[in-house]
């Protein structure tokens, strides 16, 4: 047993779409959430500065006595996450992948979409995934533009979102995918947006965040590390930015 707490890292607010399926999944777990803030968005920054940036948060996360730490960014997995490991290779790191397993496995058109930033779509993590699991399926990739900015900046319910998620989905729609996967955390908070498009038309949008969750499960069960019995969790948020983006991670954490 182990009550020491995950510690969950995003870029920004993104982050929160995998923290509260692990609040969800394992209640008893105390959690510590790092949400850059200072320096996001990261889908467009070279892969050695999020490296760098990933490494601070990760070093911060441990110090904090995190056991286990997700690493709730697809962009900083794509950049760092062997860095990582092979840094702090005595802790458990859970990266993001691409759900581009099971929108392969369930696609009856044969064509499936992901949407996610630049940085990501040009990691090797997604070119290997899409690789191995896209065999006689057309994958069609597309970065979601602007999508972490307005999740950033709480615009995400407006005509402004609705005309971004079209304009980033037409295409891939247009050829036939019937399998959407959600490749960056921030976009779950997009899903009305997502489900009001897609509607009626059979398409499936994926979010990878319970699965995540089931693997942190098993991990912990694996490295005999799940909190005891009557552990009380607690929730401690972090970031690089100032107390007023730190309060804005509680906040929409706890909504
Ligand atoms: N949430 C991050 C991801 O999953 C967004 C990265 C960014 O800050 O651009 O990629």
């Amino acid at each position: 047993m182990n009550d020491n707490p995950i510690g969950v890292y995003d870029s920004g607010l993104g982050g929160l779409t995998v923290w509260r399926e692990l609040r969800r999944a394992l209640p008893r777990e105390s959690l510590v959430y790092l949400g850059d803030g200072k320096n996001c968005p990261y889908g467009s920054r070279p892969a050695e500065e999020i490296r760098t940036l990933a490494d601070r948060a990760v070093a911060t996360l441990l110090d904090a006595g995190c056991k286990l730490v997700v690493v709730a960014c697809n962009t900083a997995t794509a950049a760092a996450i062997d860095f990582l490991r092979a840094k702090y290779s005595s802790t458990p790191i859970v990266g993001m992948e691409p759900a581009v397993k099971p929108a392969c496995l369930n696609t009856r058109s044969g064509v499936v979409g992901v949407l996610a930033t630049a940085r990501s779509l040009e990691g090797d993590l997604f070119r290997r995934t899409a690789a191995r699991y896209g065999e006689n399926i057309r994958v069609l990739t597309a970065v979601g533009e602007g999508f972490v900015e307005l999740v950033e900046q709480d615009r995400e319910q407006t005509p402004e979102a609705e005309a971004c998620v079209r304009r980033a989905m037409e295409e891939m729609l247009r050829r036939g995918a019937d399998q959407v996967v959600l490749g960056c955390t921030h976009y779950p908070f997009l899903m009305p947006l997502f489900e009001r498009i897609v509607a009626g038309h059979g398409v499936t949008v994926i979010d990878p965040s319970p699965a995540v969750a089931r693997h942190v499960a098993r991990l912990l069960d694996h490295y005999g590390l799940r909190a005891g019995e009557n552990h009380a969790p607690q929730y401690r948020f972090l970031t690089f930015g100032d107390e007023t983006y730190r309060r804005r991670l509680e906040c929409k954490a706890l909504a």
